[in-house]
């Protein structure tokens, strides 16, 4: 039995109907751009966040870069993350104008090492961007403590977490904004791209809103500069089907990643996820870690089991960031665990049989590992 890394399949087959008809009613409507579909999405999605206000763009990444901007965030200003997030945090950072400033991360957590980031603070530094890393959030509340001794705003990178919560408050809710990515593996996932901003904030809210649509509130009147970068009626439509079932299906990745724990708590050589007392994981991606990494992942393709990597090379030594001038050794921890990741099948509608076939291949491959070193000695 093979076990894919994730299955998009089964999701739709169990909503089918329901989906089918939301797509429906917007190609009869024929309102496709800036319709009644996104209008109540955003609603629904804000009273999810428990946010005043949320405004949906066209991708995740446009939600980080559009949030930025409307904080007031450009050239000559730096911004603080982490290295080992996906690109789209940094592009949005740079693309702003403004420059990317890393911090390591935290070695239990993995998430943006708190007790680092004011030694990284400048009188050039706007915005503090913690990302909410694999499902879990980030240690918000001393975060926020921070920026406000510094006067920084705090942007979250919520695109991995939706419906995770952090002391009771919804992830993506707690900074200035929060800005989220629907495309289509996420927790909520719609079907191509999609993003949102959340926020309390009314002016970042109308500024998001104006600039998702070339600078204008009303048709030909622009206020500014802005770009396209709407959410998709029909993206909003299969979203807000899918808002209403988020909550049972971050149920079931947590339950599915209490079975991973029961069954791999005795193997010494696997770290496990840990999720923080005052936190909600929703195990966007279940990561463990182990040092020969590279052959456990050769062994589970062998077996047709489907794993992924978050991520293999730590930002700060990607090519395409040369010229920030880090170098190999300034994040340690972000190093160490990119050759020690593996993320492992984890969504929903996963059966136990499938993780226990997980569990036990992973257990087989270290046990033969084992024989192989005594037949060595
Ligand atoms: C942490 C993080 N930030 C930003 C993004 C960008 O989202 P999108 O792909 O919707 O542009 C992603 C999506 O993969 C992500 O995982």
């Amino acid at each position: 039995m093979g076990v894919p890394f994730f299955d998009l399949k089964r999701q739709y087959r169990s909503i089918k109907n329901e989906l089918d008809t939301a797509v429906q009613q917007v190609m009869d409507s024929s309102r496709f751009v800036l319709g009644e579909k996104v209008k109540s999405f955003e609603k629904e999605f804000a009273s999810f966040c428990k946010t005043d206000f949320a405004v949906g763009v066209a991708n995740g990444t446009d939600a980080l870069r559009l949030a930025l901007l409307a904080c007031g965030i450009g050239k000559g200003d730096e911004v603080i993350t982490i290295p080992n997030t996906f690109i789209a945090t940094t592009e949005a950072i740079s693309q702003t104008g403004a420059k990317i400033v890393f911090v390591d991360i935290d070695p239990q957590m993995y998430n943006i090492s708190v007790s680092q980031i004011e030694e990284k603070i400048t009188e050039r530094t706007q915005v503090i961007l913690p990302v909410h890393l694999f499902g879990h959030p980030a240690d918000m509340h001393p975060i926020m403590k921070i920026a406000k001794k510094h006067d920084l705003k705090v942007v979250e990178d919520a695109c991995q977490a939706h419906g995770a919560e952090y002391k009771g408050k919804k992830a993506g809710a707690i900074g200035d904004a929060g800005c989220f990515s629907f495309y289509p593996s996420k927790n909520l996932g719609a079907f191509g791209d999609g993003g949102m901003v959340v926020t309390n904030d009314e002016g970042v809210a109308q500024r998001v809103r104006m600039f998702r649509d070339h600078g204008q509130m009303k048709k030909y009147e622009h206020l500014l500069e802005g770009t396209n970068s709407r959410l998709d009626e029909i993206q909003a439509a299969i979203l807000g089907v899918k808002l209403k079932r988020l909550e049972e299906w971050n149920r079931l990745r947590r339950q599915n990643a209490s079975v991973y724990d029961g069954l791999l708590q005795d193997v010494d050589e696997v770290v496990r996820p840990l999720e923080a007392e005052c936190a909600k994981h929703v195990y966007y991606l279940y990561v463990i870690r182990t040092d020969r990494r590279d052959e456990l992942q050769e062994w589970l393709t062998s077996e047709s089991i489907g794993t992924g990597l978050h991520y293999p090379v730590p930002l700060h030594l990607q090519e395409a960031y040369e010229y920030l001038g880090y170098r190999n050794g300034d994040f340690p921890v972000a190093e160490e665990y990119a050759e020690q990741i593996l993320s492992l099948p984890m969504f929903p509608e996963l059966t136990g049989d499938e993780i226990a076939k997980v569990a036990s291949e992973i257990k087989t491959f270290l046990a033969r590992r084992q024989d192989q070193s005594l037949t060595a000695v």
